[in-house]
């Protein structure tokens, strides 16, 4: 097993009952022990820490103590009877004794109970030699059961295996409690809870019901924190216990979330939150948890493949011919259309070190810049507009800092769906007290979920971000709730005065802009008093930000109203760009951009430029290459000819499909790298195979700058790791790449990037992780940022004015359409839609209000034809209060469902991302597929049937 931590900060073992952290220390004897620790820490946890285990079955350190089973009695000096240690708190002075014979006599008394109604098949039950009802009965040297077993029991209570992932066998259940607090604790869902009562008392998921059908989002935390095989892994009851552990990176959202893998030989059993993940800290999500068997399955794809037209079957090669086919076919277009006539695109869902190289082929091997990444579709608005003010492109938090927030304001992102274990997190918070706000035109789970309720919900309509937001800071600079002593250090004057001015325009105040955003002007005003006054607020958006024609001017305006309130630069504050794929941060960071080398410093920088040309010992170009949709627009033109794609499908998630399609089939050679035969490679004529990220060593960047270890849990299924075959086409192409491991290539990284200077293997192996900048002043990384001063110069507010996005409602289009996510499935689905998630989201739904259901005779389940000025889909339609009249809703997992067939080719004026979230469209019944969907699915057929002729020869 790796070591990758320090054991002195190993939380892995449970020390009962949750840390607590006061000034005051308080000294307790426990056993003849001195053991010091803060006031408020339980005796059971501050013996725990001087090595005294006292036995238990209700406790466990990430949850409060309940005090149910009382295992745990001590007796202490002066006390009478037998205190649960878990919930009797250190008082100075305290005499503990956690063994005598009484204490023997009690405990073995209660293990008795217990063992009398459990079924007596430890040699046969899954959790053999992994369960903590075992080893107390161990613990407590229980011998006999002097009761028998003939007595009232609930060995005949039912299992539950409505869940795909896990089993609830209730004949195994010893009522602690530890589930249902996990759920309400942990997780925030609320889902379970004990019917009845004593002997009488069970478990229950929500109405009595089944898991599936209850309220459960299968997170796994009841899975986790149940001591005995009650709740179970489907995987460990069908496989048997693991033989060893690797501790790798979720390979999902930016979150970031830190597993281990428990494997049995090369295959992984279950992944198991890891407590010491520092994004994480021992929870999960569906996805993270359960939904990581696409990595093994039936459509992975493991030979290379080659064709010379997409109307011909593919054609098995050996990985020498692949890439020599690759290879020639790009000199071939550079000779005959030029240098530029190529590019790539990287993949946020590969590691730093892959993307790193993928922009090197193109700069180094190309001798372009063209090359751009689908952060370009999602997060680049964050790059620009948090540059352009707070001078990083970065969120400044870790997620952990929303424990100090005293107020919350969640803008265009859902994360209860998108980013899971933070929205958990934030739930967490909420339900200690703090107060939330949401703009958002849909309501999500956070305006008012199970003791969580916004204070107040701006239901905006899609596409009026900028107008709402100047309207709160037009609020706050004319009420006089500013911060003045933040902008007067740590602002720029000039730029401050030239905004205060812009936003203290009456166009901004908020009973201007209602007719605008559609949000009531005295709900606005206290919102942004709330914002403005309330202690620490801190600001979470996501991509209902980002991807707007306006996108980077509501990131400079989030950054402004920061900045105005003096919410930089400690605990509990911030801007924090909820950041969608699991590596988006990392792949900004790696120089995916075509004007950026990696650290964000423009290739027309000739001091940049010439530390990159001496360790990759070729002349760079100075001029910015073309971004992912001037390849396409180029493509159709005809002089962008070659393009290769790592990890990205961009004809599912890029806008407008047909215009996608329409340059892809202009293509002469599309190298495709990926693990499926995923939408883009059915336009391919090189298919290289990809390796999951349980193939590999490397690293990825989550949403708070932490850079985590990717460990190779297993070998690569097609021999050869993502970043082997970087290096091998740049090879076919005649430049060489010399590395052994991705360590080498994070060395070249940090060698070249003054944010990574710190930054390595050794380092991250002793550190768990590492936020950069990691450098010679920030050695340990930099969990907060800006807390002295902004990088480099003042913070710049900037003039953001709001103008309407060109997609406009008639009558022809009368609905907005907006787009988002959904908790059990991934991005464009092709990881998650080869899981078992698939029982929770098996299609996209088109979510409509009833108002409008009902103007159109539109019901519930019906199938429903949308259109837009780009393209006609059509989806099951799903009637819901969430919406706001005139505004629709989808989700994008299923290529099937085209939604982005109907979206635009608007985009953001500073960065191009697209204007996903406002399409302008009409719904109306309708009882078959649109035409895309039809030639969708013959094309589509067609090209399965390419594979599986290339399978057969
Ligand atoms: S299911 Fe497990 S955690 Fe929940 S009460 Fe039963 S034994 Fe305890
Ligand atoms: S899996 Fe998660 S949401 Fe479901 S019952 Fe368990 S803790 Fe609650
Ligand atoms: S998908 Fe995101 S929240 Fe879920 S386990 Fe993975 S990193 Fe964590
Ligand atoms: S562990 Fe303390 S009462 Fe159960």
């Amino acid at each position: 097993m790796i070591q990758y931590f320090d054991p002195k900060k190993d939380k892995t073992r449970d020390l009962g009952t949750p840390e607590k952290k006061s000034e005051v220390q308080v000294s307790i004897q426990i056993d003849g022990v001195k053991v010091t620790v803060a006031q408020g820490t339980s005796v059971m946890r501050a013996a725990a820490l001087v090595d005294i285990n006292i036995p238990k079955l209700c406790a466990s350190d990430n949850l409060e103590p309940f005090g149910s089973c009382r295992l745990c009695a001590v007796s202490i000096e002066g006390m009478r009877g037998m205190p649960a240690s878990c919930t009797t708190p250190v008082r100075e002075g305290m005499k503990v004794e956690t063994q005598n014979n009484d204490l023997a006599k009690l405990r073995r008394n209660i293990m008795e109970l217990y063992i009398s109604d459990h079924p007596l098949d430890c040699l046969t039950c899954p959790a053999n030699g992994d369960c903590e009802l075992q080893d107390m009965a161990g613990t407590v040297g229980l011998r006999e059961v002097r009761y028998g077993f003939d007595g009232e029991n609930h060995l005949d209570a039912p299992t539950d295996d409505s869940n795909p992932y896990f089993s609830f066998d209730a004949s195994k259940c010893i009522v602690c409690s530890r589930c249902v607090r996990a759920c309400e604790e942990v997780q925030g869902t609320f889902a379970l809870t004990v019917d009845g009562r004593g002997f009488d008392s069970k478990i229950s998921a929500g109405q009595a019901e089944k898991f599936i059908d209850s309220d459960c989002v299968s997170c796994g935390a009841c899975v986790q924190a149940c001591p005995t095989s009650t709740l179970m892994e489907k995987s460990v009851i069908d496989q048997g216990q693991p033989d060893h552990s690797i501790v790798t990176t979720c390979a999902y959202c930016g979150v970031g979330c830190s597993f281990r893998a428990d494997m049995k030989g090369d295959k992984v059993l279950r992944m198991v939150p890891d407590k010491n993940g520092q994004a994480n800290q021992g929870h999960s999500c569906v996805k993270g948890r359960f939904a990581f068997g696409y990595a093994t399955h039936q459509d992975r794809i493991t030979s290379p493949m080659i064709r010379d037209s997409i109307d011909q079957p593919w054609q098995k090669v050996s990985w020498e011919e692949a890439l020599a086919f690759a290879a020639n076919r790009l000199k071939s277009i550079q000779l005959h259309h030029g240098r530029d006539s190529v590019g790539a695109i990287t993949s946020s869902r590969c590691t730093n070190e892959e993307t790193y190289l993928v922009q090197k082929l193109v700069r180094a091997a190309f001798g372009n810049n063209n090359v751009d990444t689908c952060a370009r579709v999602c997060h680049s608005p964050t790059g620009y507009g948090l540059k352009a003010t707070l001078n990083e492109s970065a969120g400044t938090q870790t997620f952990d800092s929303v424990m100090a927030a005293d107020v919350i304001f969640v803008i265009g992102a859902n994360p209860t769906d998108a980013h899971p274990v933070f929205g958990s997190l934030l739930k967490k918070r909420l339900r200690q007290g703090a107060k939330l706000i949401v703009a958002d035109p849909r309501s999500i789970d956070l305006v008012d979920g199970p003791h969580v309720k916004a204070q107040h919900h701006l239901k905006l309509r899609p596409g009026t971000n900028v107008a709402l937001l100047n309207a709160l800071a037009h609020v706050i600079v004319s009420e006089g709730l500013e911060d003045k002593d933040f902008i007067a250090s740590r602002c720029d004057d000039k730029a401050f005065q030239q905004w205060h001015t812009h936003i203290s325009d009456t166009r901004h105040a908020p009973e201007n802009t209602a007719d605008i955003t559609g949000v009531d002007a005295q709900e606005l005003r206290l919102a942004a008093r709330l914002y403005a006054t309330s202690g620490n607020g801190a600001i979470y958006y996501g991509l209902g930000v980002t991807e707007h024609s306006q996108g980077s001017s509501s990131v400079m305006a989030i950054a402004n109203l920061a900045m105005v309130t003096g919410n930089i630069g400690r605990e509990g504050v911030g801007v924090n760009p909820l950041r969608g794929q699991n590596n988006v941060q990392g792949s900004c960071d790696m120089g995916s951009f075509p004007h950026e080398l990696p650290g964000y410093r423009h290739v027309s920088d000739n001091e940049t430029r010439s530390l990159f040309e001496q360790e990759w010992q070729v002349t760079l170009d100075h001029e910015p290459g073309l971004r992912i949709p001037n390849m396409f627009e180029s493509a159709i033109h005809g002089n962008f000819k070659g393009l290769y794609c790592q990890g990205e499908d961009i004809a599912q998630s890029d806008p407008n499909t047909q215009h996608v399609q329409k340059a892809l089939t202009s293509m002469e050679c599309i190298i495709v790298q990926d693990i499926f035969l995923n939408e883009t490679a059915k336009y391919a004529h090189v298919f290289l195979p990809g390796s999951s990220f349980m193939e590999k060593n490397g690293t990825f960047t989550n949403a708070e700058r932490r850079i985590s270890r990717v460990r190779k849990l297993m070998p690569a299924l097609a021999d050869k790791e993502d970043w082997q075959v970087t290096i091998s086409l740049a090879k076919a192409l005649g430049y060489e790449m010399n590395y052994e491991h991705p360590s080498e290539i994070m060395d070249e990284i940090a060698r070249l990037t003054p944010s990574f200077h710190g930054v390595s293997y050794d380092r991250l192996e002793e550190l768990g992780s590492i936020q950069w900048p990691c450098n010679e002043k920030t050695p340990l990384g930099t969990p907060i940022m800006h807390t002295e001063d902004f990088v480099g110069k003042a913070g710049t507010f900037a003039i953001t004015e709001y103008i309407a996005t060109p997609e406009k409602v008639n009558k022809r289009f009368p609905l907005l359409l907006t787009t988002g996510r959904i908790l059990s499935q991934y991005n464009v689905g092709a990881q998650t839609r080869r899981t078992d998630n698939q029982v929770w989201h098996g299609e996209d739904k088109f979510e409509i209000h009833p108002t409008d259901a009902q103007d159109r005779g539109i019901n519930d389940g019906d199938w429903v034809g949308i259109a837009s000025r780009a393209g006609t889909t059509a989806l099951r339609a799903k009637i819901s209060e969430r919406m706001q009249p005139g505004v629709v809703y989808t989700t994008f997992h299923h290529p099937m469902s085209g939604a982005n067939v109907v979206t635009t080719d608007n985009s953001d004026w500073a960065t191009n991302c697209p204007e996903y979230k406002v399409t302008a469209v009409e719904a109306t019944k309708v009882s078959e597929p649109s035409q895309w969907q039809a030639d969708y699915q013959h094309f589509s057929n067609r090209q399965q049937r390419f594979l599986e002729q290339a399978s057969k020869s």
